[in-house]
């Protein structure tokens, strides 16, 4: 009985003062293994695991704590080297050497999910960045959640490797493209990575290359200081995340439906559609898989015309009613 008070009582406590834990859903909808990687920020303790493989098809909940604040990002064409029984990743490689990242964070180029739990305001903030380069197609979507329009899905739904400025194309061992440098991490200079005499929002401005993933992948963070269009919030407590490799548009499209039924469509808080129609889906005519990589362009052409179609016909049912 009193066992039952208590328990009844610090879950009232907790419930009020919003300390409720919240669920991050790693969901691989790539057609290979990807493996996860989370870093906790400086303050923050370690999550339950900070690395494992997410077969294709596979989902996989992770807790956060109240306040926990950090970066999930995944890690492609990973391998135990025989030799030395180290393990390591061709892109978003943490150096850790086994499949846990332990402390480790991401080796640029590659793209990431940041989240501040519980920040300021009682705001749950959370963006998707390109700001250190990409690798993989990611989008995060809150999972119930209220704080309006700008608690809506993000992230970069095309796969901007084939596309990249040649110069700062990363290949594998293949040839194929697997991640594309950001500026900055190509060439380090101050006006690319707002440093120096570069380090306020007025001295520092998106580059060519910032600019294309920002037209690509419009919600984003292509460059530092691009936090207008690129920041998300929703009510502490009110919101898991739901957070996917290669999202497709028909996976999203279930689940931004099923979490945000009546949302407008007015493209989120930010104004920014998830998804720049002219650059993933000019199909009809002009350059219409400028942003596809070249390597899937060439070996399956029908599945990307069928993608498209998809695509389309889905935006143009849906586009008054999802925030996309
Ligand atoms: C979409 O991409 C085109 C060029 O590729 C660009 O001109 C346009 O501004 C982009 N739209 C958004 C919303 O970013």
């Amino acid at each position: 009985m009193a066992i039952h008070l208590l328990l009844s009582v610090s879950l009232l406590v907790s419930s009020l003062s919003g300390t409720a834990s919240t669920t991050f859903t790693l969901s691989n909808s790539c057609g290979y293994t990807v493996w996860p990687g989370l870093l906790s920020s400086a303050g923050s303790p370690p999550l339950s695991t900070t690395g494992f493989a997410l077969a294709p098809g596979e989902s996989r909940p992770v807790d956060a704590p109240p306040g926990w604040s950090g970066r999930v990002w995944g890690r492609t064409q990973c391998a135990t080297d025989p030799n030395t029984g180290k393990f390591s990743c061709a892109t978003g490689e943490c150096g850790s050497g086994t499949v846990e990242c332990a402390g480790g964070g991401a080796a640029p180029p590659t793209t990431l999910a940041e989240f501040t739990l519980n920040g300021a305001g009682g705001n749950d903030f959370y963006d998707a960045s390109l700001v250190d380069g990409s690798n993989l197609p990611m989008v995060v979507v809150p999972q119930g959640g209220s704080g309006g329009s700008n608690c809506g899905p993000t992230g970069c739904l095309v796969d901007v490797n084939g596309g990249c400025p040649a110069d700062l194309k990363v290949t594998g061992a293949d040839g194929a493209a697997i991640a594309c440098k950001s500026a900055c991490g190509a060439y380090g200079r101050p006006e690319d990575c707002c440093s120096g005499d570069h380090n306020t929002p007025q001295t520092c401005q998106p580059s060519a290359s910032s600019q294309y993933f920002k037209n690509a992948c419009p919600r984003a963070y292509s460059y530092a200081y691009d936090d207008a269009t690129s920041t998300f919030t929703c009510a502490s407590g009110t919101a898991n995340y739901l957070i996917t490799f290669c999202p497709s548009i028909s996976s999203l499209k279930s689940s931004v439906s099923s979490v945000n039924p009546t949302s407008s469509g007015s493209g989120g808080g930010t104004g920014q559609p998830l998804v720049n129609e002219t650059v993933s889906f000019a199909g009809q005519g002009g350059d219409p898989y400028e942003y596809v990589s070249a390597s899937s362009m060439s070996s399956a052409p029908s599945i990307l015309l069928a993608f498209a179609a998809a695509a389309v016909t889905w935006l143009t049912c849906t586009a008054h009613r999802l925030p996309l």
